[in-house]
This record gives structure tokens, sequence and C-alpha cells, in this order.
């Protein structure tokens, strides 16, 4: 059975990436390919290792039905780039930070999360970045999980001809 993995990444690996992962779990399982797409989030910084998602993101997750409790901030490592097919970033910092320690030819491996929302999503056409909520209000919490919802769904579009192929 062919699989695919990715790895959202941001900045702290406690707002956005681990509200990207808890998004994509449930429109992988909701999709029945949850066996195939393999799922984990990544922060490039260092200060949350350990730490669950911000409660902001945790609330504002609940309340569209997805689970983020049992996640925990963990730091992006260069051996992540030979476990993961795809490193999905959520802003351009976190593109840069990602090429820094990328070891030689894994440079494709890294995306920005946008790019999978469908071009025809007039919401998102010309949106490169998941902006940081963590400095912001409620809205930026709930910005985020719109983009992840529109992106994820693309995502999923995108890798499924390769699962069956
Ligand atoms: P994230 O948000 O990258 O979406 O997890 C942030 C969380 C924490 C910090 C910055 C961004 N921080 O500076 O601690």
């Amino acid at each position: 059975m062919k699989t695919v993995s990715v790895c959202f990444v941001c900045l702290g690996n406690i707002c956005r990436s681990p509200t990207a992962e808890g998004v994509m779990r449930h429109l992988v399982d909701e999709a029945k390919l949850a066996e195939r797409i393999l799922i984990d989030s990544a922060g490039t910084g260092d200060w949350h290792i350990g730490a669950p998602p911000d409660q902001r993101a945790q609330q504002a997750a609940t309340q569209r039905g997805y689970e983020l409790a049992a996640l925990r901030g963990r730091q992006i490592a260069a051996t992540d780039f030979e476990r993961f097919d795809l490193l999905i970033a959520m802003d351009d910092k976190n593109v840069a930070a990602l090429r820094q320690m990328c070891p030689p030819g894994q440079r494709d491996k890294i995306r920005l999360l946008m790019e999978f929302a469908p071009q025809t999503d007039s919401r998102w056409s010309g949106t490169r970045e998941v902006t940081d909520p963590y400095f912001g209000g409620a809205e930026g919490f709930e910005q985020v999980l719109d983009q992840c919802e529109a992106a994820c769904r693309g995502l999923i579009a995108a890798l499924r001809p390769q699962l069956f192929t």
C-alpha cells in the first residue's frame, strides 16, 4: 500500500501547525485515508517543546470539531527530511529556516501550505502565508482554521492520485 507522510511546520508548534495537523487528521479520517496519509507537525523554534497547543488555538479548533489537546510541541530536526515526503510550512520565514537546515537534494520537499488552497477559492487567491496569530486576537485563530480547512482539502486532493497509482 502506498503511503505519503507530511509534516506541518510553523515557528512555535503551538498555534498554526498543530491546527493544520488537527484539521488534516479530521479530513483524512473522513476520507478514510488515515492509513495512507501520515501526519505530524513541528516548530522551527525551541521555546514550546513538550507544550500543548495554545489555549486559544485549542478552543477555536474544538468549536469546529477538531481535537488538538493531545498534541505536544516539538522542534523540527534535519532527520525529519528523511522521515517525511513533504514539509509544509506556514510562512516564508519557516521556509527560510527549513532551507537552512535542509540536507542536500531535499529542497523540493519544502512547500507552503497555501499553495494547496484551491485556486478557485477566491478567499485565498494571492494569499501566500498563514499569518502568525500568537500576538493577535481571537479572529486570527479563526482565520488560521479557515486557511487550514481550505488548504488541507486541496492537499488531500493533490495527494490522492499518487496514493492509488
Ligand atoms: P505558531 O505561533 O508558530 O503558529 O505556533 C507562535 C507561537 C509562539 C511564538 C511565536 C509564534 N513565540 O514567540 O513564543
